[in-house]
């Protein structure tokens, strides 16, 4: 059987030959030959990039990032090893992780420039808006990134300073929204450095730094999701990195997307009590509000990393004590898990249904949940950015279906 399509317009008769690759995949832009456009606003069945950088099999649950399945990564690695695997290919050996923690971790950042950044804005000012808006403030900063859009050494360079003014611009945010200010301090890796720096989670360092190590790591990457789509298209243009970043960000803090974290904590929180929740699925089930943090665009049986994260809660409560929302989103699994509702929608819990509780444990207020998960997810924006960069690639445009009015004239007489 040949590797390709056949389709035929029956309203001509006229059909096209068109070769199907080994992905199951073909160029869409052939349709034009037939005069066709192909119309999928959310991307459902339209690829926007070839990337070896994570892939994710939605029906088995699987999520591996440059081959190594999530599951492993989590348990035996640390953020920065990620961070590096994300970047260049492969996990860092003895000596690279060395050199690699150092420059991160001893980054020569200009903090002085972040904090005022971050003390600019007025007091109860979210640390998204923070956070979004301080891509672009470095990028002001960093003319040399313009430079580096086609330069790959130079893009890969600039890493561990990307990555160590994103752990200070996220901490500082944080701290700010809770009125504090804290100063740029060490950490024995990224996790318990944006501990200290945004001031929370003192009390159990150890403990809660290896669970935002963990938390970090499931958050890193996950192919092309709305934030990281935002990346590639904005790139396209021959942005910088930077204000490719202030993009993909504001796309995350959607409450549909990575903002549903801290949606999730407030849902949590209006039900209040297990008792209260039949009433609240008969609610989503009506369609009065969604039950945030469950589904998933990709995954239909299982988000391999609520898996994880659901172990990572267990070990904050154990030093942090119980919290009584935990039993109302495991009553809210249960229920939704048996509810036909759900089960017919292939509705499951998804990276941000648990998260919350555990980022609550440790002691950060919902506001600082998005920007916990921006934060790591900046290395899996930036390596598909550089990934884009190093191939063949043009600018991002889509065609549209125009049904708007003919063409009409401005009235002479207009008052
Ligand atoms: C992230 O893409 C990624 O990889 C994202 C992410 C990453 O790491 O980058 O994994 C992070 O964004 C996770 C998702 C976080 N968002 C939420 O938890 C918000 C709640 N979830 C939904 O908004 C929704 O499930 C989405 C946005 C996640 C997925 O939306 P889809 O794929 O467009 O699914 P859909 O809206 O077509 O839903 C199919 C059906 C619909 O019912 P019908 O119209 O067919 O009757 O399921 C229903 C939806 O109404 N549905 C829900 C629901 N999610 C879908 N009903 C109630 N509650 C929900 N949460």
């Amino acid at each position: 059987m040949p590797d390709s399509l056949s389709i035929t317009d029956n309203r001509t008769g006229k059909t096209i030959e068109v070769s199907v690759d080994g992905h199951g995949a073909f160029p869409a832009s052939e349709l034009k030959k037939l005069g066709l456009l192909s119309f999928d606003q959310p991307l459902l069945a339209t690829a926007t990039a070839r990337s070896a950088i994570t892939f994710i099999d939605g029906e088995a649950g699987i999520l591996r990032y440059r081959g190594y399945p999530i599951e492993q990564l989590a348990e035996k690695t640390s953020f920065l090893e990620v961070a590096y695997l994300l970047a260049y290919g492969e996990l860092p050996t003895a000596a690279q992780r060395s050199v690699f923690e150092a420059a991160v971790l001893g980054a020569q950042v200009d903090t002085a420039r972040i904090r005022k950044h971050v003390e600019s804005f007025p007091a109860g000012s979210h640390p998204m808006s923070v956070l979004i808006s301080g891509y672009a403030a470095l990028g002001a900063a960093h003319q040399e990134a313009k430079a580096a859009v086609h330069d790959g050494e130079a893009r890969k360079a600039a890493l561990p300073t990307q990555l160590a003014e994103t752990l200070q611009l996220g901490a500082y945010a944080i701290a700010a929204s809770i009125g504090g200010t804290t100063g740029a301090t060490s950490g024995a890796t990224f996790a318990e450095q944006f501990l200290r720096t945004s001031g929370v989670g003192a009390e159990q360092l150890e403990v809660f730094a290896r669970a935002l190590e963990v938390l970090f790591i499931l958050h890193a990457d996950h192919e092309l999701n709305a934030g990281t789509n935002a990346m590639r298209a904005i790139g396209s243009a021959e942005t910088d990195a930077y204000h490719s970043l202030a993009g993909a960000s504001a796309a995350l803090y959607g409450p549909l997307h990575g903002g549903a974290n801290e949606a999730v904590l407030k849902m949590l929180a209006k039900i209040g009590d297990v008792k209260n929740v039949p009433d609240f699925i008969e609610h989503v089930k009506h369609r009065d509000e969604k039950l945030m943090g469950f589904g998933h665009r990709v995954y239909k049986n299982f988000d391999p990393r609520a898996t994880v994260i659901k172990s990572v809660v267990d070990e904050v409560l154990a030093v942090s004590g119980p919290d009584p929302l935990l039993g109302v989103a495991q009553e809210l699994e249960k229920i939704a898990l048996e509810d036909e509702y759900f089960v017919s929608r292939k509705l499951y819990p998804n990276v941000d249904f648990y998260s919350g509780i555990a980022y609550k444990a440790i002691g950060f207020q919902p506001a600082a949940f998005t920007v916990l998960f921006a934060v790591p997810r900046t290395i899996g924006w930036l390596s598909h950015y550089d990934e884009m960069m190093a191939g063949e690639f043009k600018i991002t445009r889509p065609a549209q279906v125009y049904i708007g009015s003919d063409e009409r004239s401005v009235p002479a007489n207009r008052g």
